[in-house]
């Protein structure tokens, strides 16, 4: 398991964070980003940034499942807006495809081969089961399931309360800090370094590399994505190190010399090894992240909220659901249409991307009622899309449950109140949701 008395700092770069990167580049050149001239294009970055794109994606639900936006920096796609619309979309993979061969998973497309020559790149390509259709995602995703079975998690549960509990106690009393990087980094990149047995000194990396991987609007500006695949290289380069050294030792049993020595790595070649190791390790990361910090903030947003939770700690398990589904930490997955069909009144052609909003989907007012607001009694909390829905729905999400459930036990047991108490800053991006300062002053309740 990780050593955290090996405490020295990586000899990998972990600057410049991509959202200072961006930030950068927008400052020297306001107009890097491209135009986006549709009222209904809700790729714009802006909105979530400014965090007022909830009445852009009520005004679409209430005027149908699906919109189409023909003009956009990231091409036409459709933006699928309800709950029942991708609810139905992730249930037909076959008819919806996720394969990257087809543009991924994300709003980004895939570089044609022409495109790439006209940059000078090479293909640079970690294939995923994420972006993966059946039969091949079907054997990829069972060789790390069993991972993250109840019972599989139950071993992990003291460590990581354990580790929870130290960190809260050591933060400031009396004086704000940023609850993003004191705690929700921390505790994130933690869980993950304990799973993998991922270097200990070396866990900032994972936050470091997610936030590039996961930037899709980095991509529109050209200098940047050049910056952006050379980060991703290295991040390549350290996972094959990682992998070596792991397949010359005794099995352990962390999450990659269990996968290493698994049956079903047969059938793996090394790249897609190398994509699934990134997919896990670096998936699991600013998601989480985003909601340990989605959960201080829309406590504070809904003080009603929190005061339920402080005197009803039986809440948690629900709380945690709501939390997910109000701060939804993605904003979308991609699918495309491998053939022509009729969706809820639409004509979606082969090779149409269709844009699946879970961030619209879980303000659906036809499934929660008042779903703007935070409400941990919520009945259906459960039913949030945050997590996907289908064959690719979330692998990690038990893991992820019970960090976030731990987290507010720990909480809770320290009758630790979170106030707001300075700058709030949020993500410049369409696909991580999420915040990157957050700053907050600890009183008791
Ligand atoms: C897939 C969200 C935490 C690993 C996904 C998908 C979403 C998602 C939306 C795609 C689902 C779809 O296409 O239908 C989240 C959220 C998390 C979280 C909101 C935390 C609150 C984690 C963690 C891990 C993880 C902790 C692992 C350590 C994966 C993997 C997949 C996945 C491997 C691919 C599953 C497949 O394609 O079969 N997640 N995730 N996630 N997630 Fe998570």
């Amino acid at each position: 398991m990780a050593t955290q008395a090996a405490e020295k700092p990586t000899t990998w770069r972990t600057e410049p964070r991509a959202v200072d990167a961006l930030d950068a580049a927008l400052k020297a050149n306001p107009q890097a980003m491209p135009a986006h001239p549709e009222k209904w294009d809700v790729s714009r970055s802006d909105i979530y940034v400014e965090d007022r794109w909830q009445p852009i994606f009520a005004e679409m639900r209430a005027a149908g499942d699906l919109h189409k936006v023909e003009d956009s920096p990231y091409g036409p796609h459709w933006n699928v807006v309800s709950h029942k619309a991708i609810q139905h979309i992730e249930a037909l993979p076959e008819l919806y495809s996720s394969s990257w061969e087809y543009g991924g998973i994300t709003i980004l497309d895939r570089m044609d081969d022409a495109q790439l020559e006209e940059l000078g790149r090479e293909r640079f390509e970690l294939p995923m089961f994420i972006a993966m259709d059946r039969p091949k995602h079907t054997g990829q995703r069972r060789t790390v399931a069993p991972k993250f079975t109840p019972s599989a998690m139950a071993g992990m549960d003291d460590e990581i309360r354990q580790r929870t509990g130290e960190l809260l106690d050591s933060l400031p009393r009396g004086e704000v800090f940023d609850w993003v990087d004191k705690v929700s980094i921390e505790l994130t990149t933690g869980m993950l370094a304990i799973l993998f047995d991922f270097p200990w000194k070396d866990r900032r990396l994972l936050t470091f590399w997610s936030d590039w991987a996961g930037d899709t609007e980095i991509a529109l500006v050209r200098e940047l994505d050049d910056q952006r695949m050379d980060i991703l290289r290295e991040m390549a380069a350290y996972f094959q190190q990682l992998w070596i050294e792991r397949a010359n030792k005794e099995p352990g049993p962390d999450l990659i010399s269990m996968m290493i020595h698994s049956p079903a790595m047969n059938q793996m070649d090394p790249q897609e090894f190398m994509g699934n190791l990134v997919l896990l390790i670096v998936g699991g990361n600013d998601t989480t992240r985003n909601t340990m910090s989605g959960i201080i903030h829309a406590f504070d947003k809904f003080p009603d909220q929190r005061k339920l939770f402080e005197e009803d700690p039986s809440l948690i398990s629900n709380a945690v659901q709501e939390c997910i589904r109000y701060q939804t930490p993605l904003a979308h997955m991609r699918r495309t249409a491998t053939e022509d069909s009729e969706l809820f009144g639409q004509t979606v052609k082969a090779g149409e991307k269709l844009i699946l909003w879970y961030l619209s989907a879980n303000r659906d007012e036809t499934v929660f009622e008042n779903a703007d607001k935070l409400d941990i009694t919520r009945e259906n909390a459960r039913r949030h899309l945050a997590f996907g829905y289908g064959i690719h729905r979330c692998v990690g999400a038990r893991l992820a449950e019970m960090q976030l459930r731990i987290l507010l036990e720990e909480m809770h047991k320290r009758r630790m109140r979170v106030h707001v108490a300075g700058d709030v800053e949020r993500v410049r991006a369409n696909f991580v949701h999420g915040f990157r300062k957050l700053e907050v002053e600890i009183t008791e309740f």
